[in-house]
Order: C-alpha cells, then structure tokens, then sequence
C-alpha cells in the first residue's frame, strides 16, 4: 500500500470548532497538528501545552512566516475566513475553511478567483454530507430506489439563543455578516439538500424572523454554547434573525421548504431531511446520526442502521464502527477532513465528498438571495 507523506496541518481558531478539528485530525493516519494559532495569547500557549502540539502562534501571519505546513484548518468567527483563506491561498498552503467560506458573495467570489490561480486545493467544511446515512439517501436517489423526487422538507432547529439574555458574537454583523441564522445553520441545510438531490438550489422565496428586537448582552466567557456571562447586562437591538421559512425550487425542478430556528427549546442540533419519491420516502435525523428511515406506504417502514452490510459498498470507508455503535457527528466530521486529506496527498479531488470553494461560493448566493427575498418579499433567482 502507498504510504503517503505525513500531513502537517495547523488549526488556526480554538474554540468550539478548533478543538473539533484537532480530534479528528488525531483520529486520522500519518497526520499532525504541528501548530495551533489563536488571537488570546495565554489560552493558546496553555491550549498546545495541554495537548503537546510543538507550535503556538497569535496571528496566521506569524504562522506562515514561521512554519511550512500542509494544510491550514480556519476555525475562527466567520469575518476572519475570507482575509486568512486568502491569505493562505496567496502562500499555496492548501485550505480547509470553516462555514460559511465568507460574510458575502463578493468575498467568496474573490477566493474562487485565487484559489484557480494558485492552484491549491480548497474546502469548506460542510460535515454533514460526509455522515454515511446521508450518502447513503444520496445514492439511493441517485439509483432511483424511491422512484422520482417529488418533494424535499428540511429544518435544522436549535435553542442555544432561546432567552433574550443569550448574546455573544453571532449578534454583531461586522463578525457574523449581513445573516445569522442562514449563514451559521441556513448553509449546511442548502448544502445537505443539494447533496443529496445532486440538484442546485435555484429560486429561493424566504421569511426571516427575529424574535427579540432587542436583547441583553454582557461579556461571554469561553466559547460558542458555553452560556457564561459576567457583568452588567446592556440592552442592544438585534440586526439579524433568529429563524428562517424559506421555500425553493432545484434545478430538476423539485420543490423544498426549509425552517431554520436557534430559538425553538428542547430542540438541540435538530437537523433532519425528508425526500419524498414516487415510491417510498427517506428521512435522516442528525440526533439520530446512524440511521435511515425508508418509508412505506405498503408493507411497513424499514430502519437502516449504518453498517456496510447495509448501505452501498462505496461507502463502507465512511463507517468506523459496526451497526449500534452508533457513528454520529464526530464521525461525519472526521470523515469530511479525511476526503480532504486524501486529495490533497493524490491531488485529485475525491469527487463528491469535498465542498470545494466554488460550492462554498455558490452557498454565499443563496444566503444573499435568501435576504434579497425577505426584503422584497419576492422569488429571487440564483445564477452560476
Ligand atoms: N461545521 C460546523 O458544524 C460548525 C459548528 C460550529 C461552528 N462552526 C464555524 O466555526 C467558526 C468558529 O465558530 P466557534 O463556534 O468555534 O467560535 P468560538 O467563539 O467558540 O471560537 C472562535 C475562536 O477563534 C479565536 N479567534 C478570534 N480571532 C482570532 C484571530 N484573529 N486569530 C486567531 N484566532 C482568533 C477566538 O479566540 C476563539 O478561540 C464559525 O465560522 C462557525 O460558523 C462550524
């Protein structure tokens, strides 16, 4: 078997989802996380001691003028993706970005323009399609198994801002951009549907929502979902929406609805999909990571555990662990830096496992239509 180089990555951002991406990085063969880069001196320098990483940096900069690497991991708030991408693009180190890829269209546009230029390899993380079950419903469509598509519902429903006393950096158009809640879970919803379907999103018709027109904000402390706060609470009007109904159209000609919400409680990382078919539907439930439902007008539903038994052969490389040892999000998320890893040491995009920066750019249209939409309260129609 060829055995690759050993992959030499840095993750720059280690909050929430940096540390994400420093396990699954770990979980991977002949890689290292070599250097960790984050703005807060003393947590970095304690974070690479904790876990024994050899290099701690403040800035992407002092990274790349320091230190060759192979990959570079963006985990930081969504306003810093596009100057470090770029950044990174412009000194051909491959890129793995967080979501979304930018704060506008204009932004990603311009990624997609450097990166073709550098030629260097380029992702967005949108962990859920690597989930097997979700490629499982891919393939299952794509084979015609439910016959013809005639519909799609999804939502992605969460309470993490559901008191008007939940507030940190999400709430600040400069760090989070012109949308909140479309950008931050709108994004993976899109990206799962167009997945899945192998259709684009093409018309979109959107109600944005925001619950609180005003909340209280005091100084979070630790990172996304830690909900610590301290000091005095100010009362600071909120720009941007806490839940999204939206209606579309695919390219083939399907029709979806999509509701968004990070102020519905109980309901925590409340992905799910449903496609209807001529012949029998599919449903995937995030919560319920290594299932799929089939369901049956005649003869009753079936419940697809995640086991190459199971599911098409392809897909086997996707499951690190037998039926009813539940694979779930960690799972998902290893694998989507896996399909990374290995085009970037065969460098040949592995095909449909990469959201490569096009798509990524083509995720930012939508969030724009998706705005444009509910301001003229109209169908917006979103061009290549
Ligand atoms: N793919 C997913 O499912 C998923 C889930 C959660 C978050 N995200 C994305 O990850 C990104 C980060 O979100 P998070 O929840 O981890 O946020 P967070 O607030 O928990 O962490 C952000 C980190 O970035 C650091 N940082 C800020 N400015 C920096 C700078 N100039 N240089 C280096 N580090 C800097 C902060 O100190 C912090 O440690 C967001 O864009 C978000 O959309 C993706």
């Amino acid at each position: 078997m060829k055995q690759h180089k050993t992959m030499k990555a840095a993750i720059v951002g280690t909050g929430f989802i940096g540390k994400q991406h420093y396990e699954a990085i770990r979980r991977l063969p002949n890689t290292g996380v070599v250097a960790v880069v984050d703005a807060d001196a003393t947590k970095i320098a304690a974070f690479a001691q904790e876990y024994g990483i050899e290099h701690a940096f403040t800035s992407m900069e002092e990274l790349l003028d320091n230190l060759e690497i192979d990959v570079v991991h963006i985990c930081t708030p969504n306003f810093l993706h596009y100057p470090m991408a770029k950044l990174a693009l412009e000194r051909g180190v491959n890129v793995f970005c967080e979501k979304p890829l930018s704060l506008t269209a204009h932004e990603s546009e311009d990624l997609v323009r450097i990166a073709k230029d550098k030629q260097v390899h380029h992702a967005v993380n949108l962990n859920y399609r690597s989930n097997v079950m979700v490629r499982e419903m891919r393939h299952r469509i794509q084979n015609e198994q439910i016959g013809n598509v005639l519909m799609i519902q999804s939502e992605y429903i969460q309470d993490w801002l559901m008191f008007d006393t939940d507030y940190d950096w999400h709430f600040l158009p400069k760090m989070v951009g012109p949308s909140r809640t479309v950008a931050d879970i709108g994004t993976h919803v899109f990206d799962i549907v167009q997945f899945v379907t192998n259709s684009k999103i093409k018309e979109v018709f959107a109600n944005l929502v925001t619950v609180y027109p005003q909340r209280f904000q005091r100084e979070q402390r630790g990172e996304t979902f830690s909900q610590e706060y301290v000091g005095e609470a100010k009362a600071v009007d909120v720009v941007n929406e806490d839940a999204a109904m939206i209606i579309a159209r695919l390219d083939n000609g399907a029709q979806v609805s999509i509701v968004l919400s990070q102020v519905t409680g109980g309901y925590k990382n409340g992905l799910e999909i449903v496609v209807s078919g001529s012949k029998s539907s599919l449903t995937w439930k995030q919560e319920m990571a290594d299932r799929l439902i089939v369901g049956n007008r005649l003869g009753g539903n079936e419940m697809l555990y995640a086991d190459p038994k199971y599911v098409d052969r392809s897909l086997s490389d996707f499951i690190s662990l037998p039926n009813g040892h539940a694979v779930g999000w960690a799972d998902a998320f290893k694998n989507s830096i896996h399909e990374f890893y290995k085009t970037i040491q065969n460098d040949v995009y592995q095909s449909d496992s990469i959201v490569d920066f096009n798509e990524g750019h083509y995720l930012m249209k939508l969030v724009e239509a998706t705005l444009e939409s509910n301001k003229t309260k109209q169908w917006v129609t979103i061009h290549e």
